[in-house]
């Protein structure tokens, strides 16, 4: 399943409970999180993909994260969607860009953005720069 959230105008889907429904399907939420980027830093917003049971978020870092063009992220938590099978696909999620050095722009990598933990998308994060 894949799910746009947030939209470009704001609107923000019930994360939890479509993850809930597609889990109980033994289907993975895959979040098109695009316009998502300040989400995990203030609590008074919805919550982002991570923390409400998403398997896979993609982020453009560079709309509302402040970094330049073109960073995209995935983050990836649990075992519903493999690392390697992202990396197989990855052009198929990603920006068309692969960036190196705009990736060294986002708020967090310059250590501008507050520190989250996320033990497991942090140890299974696919990061945003490929190999290419
Ligand atoms: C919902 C959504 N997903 C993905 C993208 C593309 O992301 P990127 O700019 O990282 O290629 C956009 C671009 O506007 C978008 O609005």
């Amino acid at each position: 399943m894949l799910l746009i959230t947030p939209t470009d105008w704001g609107s923000c889907a019930d994360i939890r409970g479509i993850a809930g429904v597609c889990h109980d399907h033994g289907i993975p939420l895959i979040v098109d999180g695009a316009w998502g980027a300040h989400l995990p830093f203030h609590a008074d917003l919805p919550p982002w993909g991570m923390d409400a049971d998403a398997d896979l978020v993609v982020t453009s870092v560079h709309k509302m994260g402040a970094a330049v063009e073109q960073s995209s992220v995935f983050h990836l938590q649990g075992d519903r969607v493999s690392p390697e099978v992202l990396k197989q696909r990855e052009d198929l999620l990603g920006t068309t860009a692969p960036p190196h050095g705009p990736a060294g722009t986002h708020p967090a990598g310059r250590g501008a953005a507050p520190s989250r933990t996320h033990p497991q998308g942090r140890r299974r994060d696919a990061g945003a720069a490929p190999d290419g």
